[in-house]
């Protein structure tokens, strides 16, 4: 129980990835704010925490929305008193190669992943910084490393995340908050079971460990950067990818 009493905040958190990070924080003994746009799909992720011994609150939020953002980490710095844990997970795809990509789909990818992480570590970090202890940790991706046709705004914004997260933790590296970014490499969740069989084979291919991730190989990697034991990290990228990336 390394997280005994720490809060953690996690966003996207209702399905995927982001709700096997609520689950394994909560097992690790935190308590955790199930952050997504989506409070009906939440509540799985808000019940598998309470089963786990841990307080859960259920956060309905839009990290694209800075006034919803700071509305919602007011709310539970004055329920919870503290917040130790942020996990910006939230993350949406608008593939489309680039010519024939729309504005609108350029926009959407980068106002989600890029400034919902930029909003919601700017809401926390006033309250990390007085208490002299935080744990951000940003979900990127491989193809912010790698890029990938196909997926220019999304690489855009996920190379933005690691830009930014190692700035933040530059930033306050003396006020005890560190700030990491998790590079999953291709993990088997919603968001790549829409890719054809052929796809997914030819993906399996490039893995040297022969498999798609699972998202508790991310979820594991979280814990890690969250806990007290890796407080000498900071602005590093902890590539989560079977090898596909050795950086
Ligand atoms: P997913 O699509 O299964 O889940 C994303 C969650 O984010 C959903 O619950 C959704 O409701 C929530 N969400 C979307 N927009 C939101 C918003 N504006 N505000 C709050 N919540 C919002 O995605 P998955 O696969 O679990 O991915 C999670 C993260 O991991 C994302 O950042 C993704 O880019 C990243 N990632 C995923 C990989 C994969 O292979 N699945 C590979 C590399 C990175």
């Amino acid at each position: 129980m390394t997280l005994q009493g720490k809060t953690a905040v996690v966003t996207g958190a209702a399905q995927g990835i982001g709700r096997a990070i609520a689950e394994t924080l909560a097992r690790a003994g935190a308590d955790v704010v199930v952050a997504d746009i989506d409070p009906g799909r939440s509540q799985d992720t808000v019940d598998a925490v309470q089963k786990a011994g841990r307080r859960a609150i259920n956060g309905k939020v839009n990290v694209g929305d800075w006034n919803d953002v700071k509305r919602l980490t007011d709310d539970v710095l004055k329920e919870w008193g503290q917040i130790d844990i942020l996990v910006n997970n939230a993350g949406i795809t608008r593939d489309g190669l680039l010519v024939k990509m729309k504005e609108e789909d350029w926009q959407a990818v980068l106002q989600v992943n890029l400034n919902g992480t930029f909003f919601c570590t700017k809401a926390v970090l006033p309250s990390m910084s007085k208490r002299r202890y935080g744990r951000i940790i940003n979900i990127a991706s491989i193809v912010g490393a790698i890029g990938n046709a196909g997926q220019a705004n999304y690489a855009a914004s996920k190379a933005a995340v690691i830009g930014l997260t190692k700035s933040v933790a530059r930033e306050y590296a003396s006020r005890s908050v560190t700030v990491n970014a998790v590079a999953p490499g291709f993990i088997d969740t919603a968001m790549t079971q829409g890719l054809s069989q052929e796809v997914r084979e030819s993906l399996q291919n490039q893995i040297p460990l022969g498999r798609l991730g699972q998202v508790s190989d991310v979820a594991e990697a979280v814990r890690f950067l969250a806990s007290d034991e890796a407080g000498y990290i900071t602005g590093h990228v902890l590539h989560v990818n079977g090898g596909m990336l050795m950086a």
